[in-house]
Protein backbone atom coordinates (compact mmCIF):
# COMPACT_ATOMS: atom_id res chain seq x y z
CA UNK A 1 0.00 0.00 0.00
CA UNK A 2 1.65 3.27 -0.68
CA UNK A 3 1.21 5.84 2.13
CA UNK A 4 2.39 9.19 2.54
CA UNK A 5 4.26 10.95 5.53
CA UNK A 6 4.78 14.28 4.20
CA UNK A 7 2.23 15.74 6.57
CA UNK A 8 3.32 14.33 9.41
CA UNK A 9 7.08 15.08 8.90
CA UNK A 10 5.74 19.19 8.33
CA UNK A 11 4.40 19.02 11.29
CA UNK A 12 7.85 18.07 13.03
CA UNK A 13 9.67 21.42 14.39
CA UNK A 14 13.18 19.23 15.53
CA UNK A 15 15.48 21.80 14.61
CA UNK A 16 13.35 24.88 14.24
CA UNK A 17 15.37 27.88 13.56
CA UNK A 18 18.37 26.42 13.73
CA UNK A 19 20.50 27.66 10.59
CA UNK A 20 21.41 24.14 9.66
CA UNK A 21 21.25 20.80 10.61
CA UNK A 22 22.65 16.93 10.76
CA UNK A 23 20.84 14.31 8.31
CA UNK A 24 22.04 10.88 8.69
CA UNK A 25 21.62 9.34 5.21
CA UNK A 26 21.96 5.12 5.20
CA UNK A 27 19.58 4.43 2.09
CA UNK A 28 19.40 6.27 -1.16
CA UNK A 29 21.13 9.16 0.59
CA UNK A 30 24.23 7.36 0.35
CA UNK A 31 24.62 7.08 -3.43
CA UNK A 32 21.87 10.01 -4.47
CA UNK A 33 23.03 13.26 -2.23
CA UNK A 34 21.42 15.69 -4.86
CA UNK A 35 20.29 18.19 -2.54
CA UNK A 36 22.68 21.32 -1.13
CA UNK A 37 24.59 20.01 1.68
CA UNK A 38 27.17 22.70 3.36
CA UNK A 39 29.56 19.43 4.47
CA UNK A 40 29.10 15.80 4.52
CA UNK A 41 30.87 13.43 7.23
CA UNK A 42 31.11 9.71 7.61
CA UNK A 43 28.70 8.69 10.82
CA UNK A 44 27.38 6.06 12.60
CA UNK A 45 24.50 5.96 14.94
CA UNK A 46 24.02 3.51 17.54
CA UNK A 47 20.99 1.20 18.46
CA UNK A 48 19.91 0.57 14.59
CA UNK A 49 20.78 -2.10 11.64
CA UNK A 50 19.74 -1.64 8.02
CA UNK A 51 17.69 -3.63 6.32
CA UNK A 52 15.92 -4.51 3.16
CA UNK A 53 12.84 -4.42 4.33
CA UNK A 54 10.89 -1.57 3.33
CA UNK A 55 8.28 -1.51 0.62
CA UNK A 56 8.89 0.63 -2.25
CA UNK A 57 5.82 1.58 -4.59
CA UNK A 58 7.26 4.82 -5.98
CA UNK A 59 10.73 4.63 -6.26
CA UNK A 60 11.92 0.73 -7.09
CA UNK A 61 8.57 -0.39 -7.83
CA UNK A 62 5.15 0.07 -8.68
CA UNK A 63 1.75 0.16 -6.31
CA UNK A 64 1.32 -3.42 -8.01
CA UNK A 65 4.83 -4.56 -7.39
CA UNK A 66 6.57 -2.86 -4.88
CA UNK A 67 10.55 -3.16 -4.91
CA UNK A 68 12.71 -3.75 -1.70
CA UNK A 69 14.66 -0.63 -0.16
CA UNK A 70 16.41 0.15 3.18
CA UNK A 71 14.73 1.09 6.39
CA UNK A 72 16.49 0.84 10.45
CA UNK A 73 15.72 -1.97 12.84
CA UNK A 74 16.00 -1.32 15.96
CA UNK A 75 19.10 -3.16 17.92
CA UNK A 76 20.26 -1.75 20.70
CA UNK A 77 23.64 -3.26 20.71
CA UNK A 78 24.62 -2.37 17.12
CA UNK A 79 25.85 0.13 14.88
CA UNK A 80 25.01 1.67 11.54
CA UNK A 81 27.46 3.24 8.97
CA UNK A 82 26.92 6.09 6.99
CA UNK A 83 26.80 9.92 5.41
CA UNK A 84 25.61 12.99 7.34
CA UNK A 85 24.99 15.99 5.74
CA UNK A 86 24.84 19.48 6.92
CA UNK A 87 22.03 20.89 5.29
CA UNK A 88 19.57 24.06 5.98
CA UNK A 89 16.19 22.70 7.42
CA UNK A 90 14.98 23.93 3.56
CA UNK A 91 16.55 21.06 2.44
CA UNK A 92 13.67 19.11 4.19
CA UNK A 93 10.91 19.62 2.10
CA UNK A 94 11.89 18.50 -0.75
CA UNK A 95 13.51 15.18 0.79
CA UNK A 96 10.07 14.76 2.84
CA UNK A 97 8.19 13.84 -0.92
CA UNK A 98 11.02 12.57 -1.98
CA UNK A 99 11.00 9.80 1.04
CA UNK A 100 7.17 10.15 1.83
CA UNK A 101 6.27 6.52 1.40
CA UNK A 102 6.48 5.54 5.06
CA UNK A 103 9.74 7.08 6.05
CA UNK A 104 9.78 9.58 9.37
CA UNK A 105 12.40 11.95 10.74
CA UNK A 106 13.46 10.45 14.00
CA UNK A 107 16.37 12.66 15.75
CA UNK A 108 19.03 10.99 16.72
CA UNK A 109 22.84 11.19 18.18
CA UNK A 110 25.03 11.29 15.19
CA UNK A 111 29.06 9.94 16.08
CA UNK A 112 31.29 11.24 13.41
CA UNK A 113 34.07 8.87 12.10
CA UNK A 114 36.93 11.07 12.49
CA UNK A 115 35.22 12.40 16.00
CA UNK A 116 32.69 14.58 17.91
CA UNK A 117 28.98 14.13 18.04
CA UNK A 118 26.22 16.06 16.92
CA UNK A 119 22.46 15.71 17.48
CA UNK A 120 20.55 15.27 13.83
CA UNK A 121 17.56 13.87 12.06
CA UNK A 122 17.10 10.25 10.15
CA UNK A 123 14.57 8.91 8.04
CA UNK A 124 13.05 5.77 9.01
CA UNK A 125 10.30 3.74 7.90
CA UNK A 126 9.23 1.35 10.74
CA UNK A 127 7.39 -2.07 11.06
CA UNK A 128 3.87 -0.30 12.27
CA UNK A 129 3.97 1.80 7.76
CA UNK A 130 1.57 0.11 5.43
CA UNK A 131 4.40 -0.24 3.27
CA UNK A 132 6.70 -2.31 5.25
CA UNK A 133 7.45 -5.99 3.96
CA UNK A 134 9.43 -7.22 6.71
CA UNK A 135 11.96 -10.12 6.27
CA UNK A 136 12.04 -12.66 4.23
CA UNK A 137 14.89 -15.53 3.69
CA UNK A 138 17.79 -14.04 1.61
CA UNK A 139 17.45 -15.48 -1.65
CA UNK A 140 13.73 -14.07 -1.98
CA UNK A 141 14.41 -10.84 -1.07
CA UNK A 142 17.62 -11.41 -3.60
CA UNK A 143 15.21 -12.09 -6.30
CA UNK A 144 12.83 -10.13 -5.50
CA UNK A 145 15.41 -6.69 -5.78
CA UNK A 146 16.35 -8.74 -9.00
CA UNK A 147 13.68 -8.06 -10.76
CA UNK A 148 11.87 -5.11 -9.55
CA UNK A 149 12.24 -1.93 -10.84
CA UNK A 150 10.33 1.64 -10.68
CA UNK A 151 10.51 5.01 -12.06
CA UNK A 152 13.61 5.51 -10.53
CA UNK A 153 15.15 2.61 -12.08
CA UNK A 154 15.93 -0.82 -11.43
CA UNK A 155 15.98 -1.54 -8.09
CA UNK A 156 19.00 -3.86 -8.10
CA UNK A 157 20.62 -0.05 -9.05
CA UNK A 158 19.82 0.92 -5.32
CA UNK A 159 21.27 -2.30 -3.88
CA UNK A 160 24.39 -1.68 -5.95
CA UNK A 161 24.86 1.66 -5.14
CA UNK A 162 24.00 1.29 -1.19
CA UNK A 163 26.30 -1.67 -0.92
CA UNK A 164 29.82 0.14 -3.32
CA UNK A 165 29.17 3.29 -0.97
CA UNK A 166 29.49 1.00 2.39
CA UNK A 167 32.83 -0.65 0.84
CA UNK A 168 34.30 3.02 0.39
CA UNK A 169 32.90 3.70 3.80
CA UNK A 170 35.04 0.85 4.90
CA UNK A 171 31.70 -0.49 6.43
CA UNK A 172 30.74 -4.01 8.15
CA UNK A 173 27.24 -4.68 6.86
CA UNK A 174 26.72 -8.50 6.32
CA UNK A 175 23.22 -8.05 5.14
CA UNK A 176 23.87 -5.58 2.59
CA UNK A 177 26.50 -7.30 1.56
CA UNK A 178 24.74 -10.25 1.80
CA UNK A 179 22.01 -9.55 -0.57
CA UNK A 180 24.23 -8.28 -3.00
CA UNK A 181 25.94 -11.03 -3.79
CA UNK A 182 22.83 -13.13 -3.52
CA UNK A 183 21.08 -11.33 -6.11
CA UNK A 184 24.35 -11.01 -8.17
CA UNK A 185 24.44 -15.00 -7.56
CA UNK A 186 21.09 -14.93 -8.78
CA UNK A 187 21.67 -12.64 -11.68
CA UNK A 188 24.37 -15.01 -13.44
CA UNK A 189 22.62 -17.82 -13.23
CA UNK A 190 24.50 -19.68 -9.75
CA UNK A 191 21.63 -19.54 -7.43
CA UNK A 192 22.51 -19.85 -3.88
CA UNK A 193 25.60 -18.30 -2.77
CA UNK A 194 25.70 -19.75 0.32
CA UNK A 195 25.08 -23.31 -0.48
CA UNK A 196 26.75 -23.13 -3.78
CA UNK A 197 24.04 -24.93 -5.04
CA UNK A 198 22.41 -23.75 -7.91
CA UNK A 199 18.56 -23.66 -8.50
CA UNK A 200 17.37 -26.15 -10.72
CA UNK A 201 14.24 -25.51 -12.89
CA UNK A 202 11.57 -28.53 -13.06
C1 LIG B 1 18.54 7.51 3.65
O1 LIG B 1 19.25 7.17 2.74
O2 LIG B 1 19.01 7.81 4.73
C2 LIG B 1 17.10 7.53 3.51
C3 LIG B 1 16.44 6.37 3.39
C4 LIG B 1 15.08 6.41 3.27
C5 LIG B 1 14.41 7.59 3.28
C6 LIG B 1 15.09 8.75 3.40
C7 LIG B 1 16.45 8.74 3.54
Amino acid sequence: MVVDTVAINRRSNAFAGEESLWLFGYGSLLYKADFPFLECRPARIRGWVRRFWQGSHDHRGSPEAPGRVATLIRAPESVCTGMAYRITPDVLEPLDVREKNGYLRFTTELAFTDGGTAEGLVYIATEDNAAFLGEAPMQEMARHVARSRGPSGPNRDYLLGVARVLRELGADDPHVFGLEAAMLAWESGSGDPVSGAGETSA
